[in-house]
């Protein structure tokens, strides 16, 4: 199969010569174009699980299937490569796959396919889909299908992953990265150091800055320095989705991570626990108290938490409730401030690392996007990567990123982090009694200058 594509998409091209000005884009050339690419940068999922989608338009549902695994691989919790993988398997007969990979990415994403998913394929459109007459009827059907996905024990409470990243993924914050090292890291590594020490481990880490410059991503990291598993949980949305019960889903969610230790428990949002009454849907008893139930989970005194590493974040820290802050709580908090030039250039180095490139001036590019967040600056390398990929289509080959393509896209970007400065600014000013904002307070003074 693989050869008649080649042979397809040369005839294009020579087309295209003979013509000698537009290139038609055909499935055929953009599945080809999308195989070139993935040579260059096997580990882009978002270009694999496209070219599983028309692979299985095109009617090749083995390979389609193939690819998606290879997605399922390195991400067993990735919603689009499940919904492809789905699909194909559904096409290629595999039901009781076809029945696996449904029932995960419907617990992953009870909300159903976005508009961008896979089209289905055209026979499902009009009959009953295969994988929907084959639904298992017995436990041990059902977990026969399950045995070759890594399903998250809890997918609805949050997510669990296994990065295979590190802090040296992490472009530039020297700063930041030291003080991890030796107020998290370092006592992790080093049980009997920290005895010596009587330093006790209870409690966890806070990090707190604007939204997009990389907190998330060093939880991730952390969890990868350690071997450890990741489990990402929006408080938010626990919260938001199970009034009532919130408190035992706090529970369980500890209980999950338990089972899998080494596992870095990260709350996102904590803030969300902390919010003023007046902003509330739920009472603020039953906030005091799922903060009541979080606190004795992570004093180990009722459970055993050896291998358990608590990290929190917080876009708003001002709104975090005093009570988690108390000493043997989320008791030391490190500040990720919007990235410095060097960090500027080392993330758009780390993000068009895998993709092909032309020369590139990174210094010049990181030296004229002051104000641009972490965020920001990954989305601009996937813009100008988008306008590569079609000037590729259009050229019938790969064409690299150019740097007038990377100044174009970072021109378009709006500084996301604007807003969260000024509200900043107004706590380190008048709510800064305790010094909790001295380290912002000494950032906004240095960029004054
Ligand atoms: N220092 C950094 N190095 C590399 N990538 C970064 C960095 N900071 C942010 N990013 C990129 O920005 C994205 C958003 O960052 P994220 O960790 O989600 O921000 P936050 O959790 O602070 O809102 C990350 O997935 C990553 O691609
Ligand atoms: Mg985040």
């Amino acid at each position: 199969m693989g050869e008649t594509t080649v042979t397809e998409s040369a005839v294009d091209r020579t087309g295209i010569a003979a013509v000698g000005y537009r290139a038609p884009v055909t499935t055929d050339s953009v599945i080809e174009v999308l195989r070139q690419s993935l040579v260059a940068d096997p580990a882009n999922h978002g270009v694999r699980i496209h070219l599983a989608q028309l692979l299985h338009q095109r009617g090749d549902h083995a390979e389609a299937l193939a690819e998606a695994a290879t997605v399922l691989d390195a991400e067993p919790d990735n919603v689009a490569a499940l919904r492809a993988a789905a699909a194909a398997a559904a096409a290629a007969g595999e039901a009781t796959r076809a029945t696996a990979y449904q029932r995960l990415a419907d617990a992953l994403d009870p909300d159903g396919p976005d508009d961008d998913g896979p089209a289905p394929p055209p026979e499902a459109a009009t009959a009953e889909p295969a994988y929907a007459m084959a639904v298992p009827d017995t436990a041990d059907e059902l977990l026969e299908g399950w045995t070759d996905s890594d399903a998250p024990a809890e997918p609805e409470l949050g997510l669990l992953s296994r990065p295979d990243i590190t802090l040296a993924d992490i472009g530039g914050l020297a700063d930041v990265k030291r003080r991890l090292e030796l107020s998290f890291l370092a006592p992790m590594r080093n049980p009997e150091l920290r005895l010596q020490f009587s330093k006790s481990l209870r409690g966890g880490l806070m990090l707190w800055g604007p939204p997009g410059c990389g907190k998330t991503f060093i939880a991730r990291a952390l969890a990868g320095e350690l071997g450890a598993s990741f489990y990402e949980v929006g408080l938010a949305d626990v919260l938001d989705m199970y009034i009532g019960s919130s408190e035992r889903n706090l529970r369980s969610i500890f209980d999950a991570a338990r089972r899998n230790r080494p596992c870095l428990l990260f709350f996102d949002e904590i803030d969300a626990l902390g919010q003023k009454r007046s902003h509330l849907r739920h009472g603020g008893a039953a906030m005091r108290g799922v903060v009541n139930q979080l606190l004795a989970e992570m004093d180990g005194a009722s459970s055993d938490n050896e291998g358990i590493f608590v990290l929190a974040a917080s876009n708003h820290p001002w709104d975090v409730d005093p009570a988690l802050l108390r000493p043997g709580r989320f008791d030391r908090s490190v500040l990720v401030l919007p990235p410095d030039p060097e960090a500027r250039e080392a993330i758009l180095a780390l993000h068009l690392r895998d993709r092909p490139t032309g020369p590139l001036d990174l210094k010049a590019l990181a030296k004229a996007t002051e104000g641009l967040s972490g965020a920001d600056l990954a989305l601009a390398c996937e813009q100008a990567t988008e306008s590569a990929m079609e000037a590729s289509m259009l050229a019938g080959q790969v064409q690299p990123i150019t740097q007038r393509q990377l100044t174009e896209a970072l021109r378009t970007i709006r500084p996301s982090i604007a807003e969260w400065m000024e509200t900043a600014k107004n706590y380190a000013m008048y709510g800064n009694d305790s010094g909790a904002y001295d380290e912002l307070s000494a950032y906004l003074k240095r960029r004054r200058r």
